[in-house]
């Protein structure tokens, strides 16, 4: 079989891009966090009205309807699945929120997160370690960095915090620091 001239350099990058542990680690299954996490990671979080909250996977889009309804707050969504963010999209508009919360169809490794005050992850270890540098990079002195369950390799957290059924449910805060001078 001959594949097309035009697909051939296509086809020579895939065994690059399955050999990236960037590709090979970057994507965390879907689990949702369950309501009182949900809560406890944006108390944590210590979210004020008009601040900017990014759920980076954001699933069904829970945690952006719970920021923008509870808090007043700017939410935003980066999702990879095209299903989750059609469910995400649709029960933000239900809610009447779509003033204030929407979504991203992408890869969250993509996303320029400048603009964040608050950034909520429930991803594996090995895509948060890849997440690191890039909210090294963007985010703000005082910006805070809320993980459910998995901790950022190599950062030190502020809080941790246990919640949930049988306290089962861990909450890692980070707060960014201020810049060296
Ligand atoms: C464990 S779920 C968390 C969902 C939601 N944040 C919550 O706490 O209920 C992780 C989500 O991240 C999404 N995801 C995984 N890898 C991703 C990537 N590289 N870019 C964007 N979304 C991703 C999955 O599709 C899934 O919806």
């Amino acid at each position: 079989m001959r594949w097309p001239a035009t697909l051939i350099p296509v086809l020579a990058c895939l065994p690059v891009i399955a050999q990236n542990p960037r590709y090979g680690n970057k994507l965390s299954p879907y689990v949702a966090s369950p309501v009182r996490v949900v809560d406890r990671m944006l108390e944590i979080a210590n979210i004020k009205p008009g601040e900017t909250l990014y759920d980076l996977g954001c699933g069904d889009g829970r945690i952006l309807i719970a920021a923008a309804e509870k808090y007043k707050a700017k939410a935003i969504g980066v999702e990879i699945s095209p299903k989750l963010v059609a469910t995400a999209t649709s029960r933000i508009e239900k809610a009447g929120l779509e003033g204030q919360a929407r979504v991203i169809q992408g890869d969250l490794l993509d996303v320029d997160l400048t603009g964040a005050d608050v950034v909520t992850i429930y991803l594996a270890t090995q895509l948060n370690a890849q997440l690191r540098p890039r909210l090294e990079k963007f985010l703000k002195p005082g910006a805070r960095v809320v993980s459910h369950d998995y901790a950022v390799p190599g950062w030190k957290p502020n809080k941790v915090d246990k919640t949930g059924e049988r306290q089962g449910h861990l909450i890692y805060l980070y707060e960014m620091p201020p810049v060296k001078q």
